[in-house]
């Protein structure tokens, strides 16, 4: 493979981490769709498999310095975000996250991580959290976190009942 260039993301990347995120969250967004149902599921993202591509571009234009991306060849395969969470207590937070389908698996998410471990020690953290689900479509991203050194966690669950 060749050597993954970690950059600051710049507007340009926009169209092509939207494509990564829409990919990337498909099989999130439908073992969502089957927990939910279809009309909760419609509820909570009326955008549908657009959320998520929309929730990452918001996040860019309110907060530019904190998306990286990764390119392969000149190609944008990657994106990261991050942000400094608690100034005073020194934590830093890995947010919105993904790889290419096409090119998953091969240490481009760690790579990522461990370029955000650096940019928040800049910053002056100390430590770094990174929340994600505990469902089967967030298996890979447990598994991500945990081979870049997180050990220590907080388990939280989301319930909705129709009323
Ligand atoms: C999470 C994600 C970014 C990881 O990116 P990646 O480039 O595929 O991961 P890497 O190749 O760097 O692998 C990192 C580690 O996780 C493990 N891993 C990643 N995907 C895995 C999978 N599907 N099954 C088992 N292990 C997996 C790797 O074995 C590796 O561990 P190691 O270094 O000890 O071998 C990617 O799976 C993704 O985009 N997922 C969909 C979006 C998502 O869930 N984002 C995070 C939301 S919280």
């Amino acid at each position: 493979m060749p050597d993954p260039l970690i950059r600051p993301a710049t507007e340009a990347d926009i169209p092509a981490v939207r494509e990564i995120a829409e990919l990337a969250w498909t099989p999130i967004y439908h073992e969502f769709r089957r927990r939910l149902g279809d009309e909760l599921f419609d509820l909570t993202r009326p955008r549908g498999v657009k959320a998520k591509p929309d929730e990452v571009e918001r996040l860019f234009r309110e907060h530019p310095d904190c998306m990286l991306v990764t390119e392969l060849e000149g190609r944008v395969v990657a994106f990261a975000t991050f942000f400094v969470v608690d100034r005073a207590a020194g934590i830093g937070e890995i947010g919105n996250n993904a790889v290419h389908p096409d090119f998953q698996g091969r240490g481009l998410g760690r790579a990522q991580y461990e370029r955000i471990f650096e940019e928040l020690r800049r910053l002056g953290c100390h430590y770094v959290r990174v929340s994600t689900g505990l469902d089967d479509s967030h298996a890979p991203a447990r598994r991500a976190y945990e081979a870049v050194g997180f050990d220590r966690e907080l388990p939280t669950i989301t319930y909705y009942r129709e009323l």
